[in-house]
């Protein structure tokens, strides 16, 4: 049997019906289709599926739907501002930091909440920071390099 579940969802309060073993990932991606979440491992260990949940990066797949319940939840969907990209999406462009792209939104998440907690980051803090976050393309350095230009981005904003 469903259960209500309100949060605020991409800055949109709504009260969302779910299943009781639906993950956050399925919620988001199977029934709401924000399929910019994406799906990997399913047991949390690639960050595919990472997501803010009232400001810290989650790993959707491993958070219960109904856990989210009064929570303010962001997705990739929910990071830019009308057409403004945040600035971490910015850099990650600029730097080249994209290949096939299918760890990025991931990484873009978790490198949101990491920069909010931790302005001014040295590079082995960045690489500490994402060691959940997996990229099949390899193409690690230029994320890092991302990482470290939006935090300078950030701090000028
Ligand atoms: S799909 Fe969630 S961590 Fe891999
Ligand atoms: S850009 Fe392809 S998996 Fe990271």
């Amino acid at each position: 049997m469903k259960i209500s579940v309100p949060m605020v969802l991409n800055s949109r309060a709504q009260t969302l019906e779910v299943e009781p073993y639906w993950t956050l990932q399925r919620l988001l991606r199977d029934e709401l289709d924000l399929t910019g979440t994406k799906e990997g491992c399913r047991t949390g260990n690639c960050g595919v599926c990472t997501i803010l949940v009232d400001g810290r990066a989650v790993k959707s797949c491993l958070m219960l739907a109904a856990q989210a319940a009064g929570a303010e939840v962001t997705t990739i969907e929910g990071l830019a501002r009308g057409d403004e990209l945040h600035p971490v999406q910015t850099a990650f462009v600029e730097y080249g930091a994209i290949q096939c792209g299918y760890c990025s939104p991931g990484f873009i998440m978790a490198a949101t909440a990491f920069l909010a907690e931790n302005p001014r980051p040295s590079r082995d803090e960045i690489k500490d920071a994402l060691e959940g976050n997996l990229c099949r393309c390899t193409g690690y350095i230029k994320i890092f390099e991302a990482v470290e230009a939006a935090a300078g981005a950030l701090q000028r904003s």
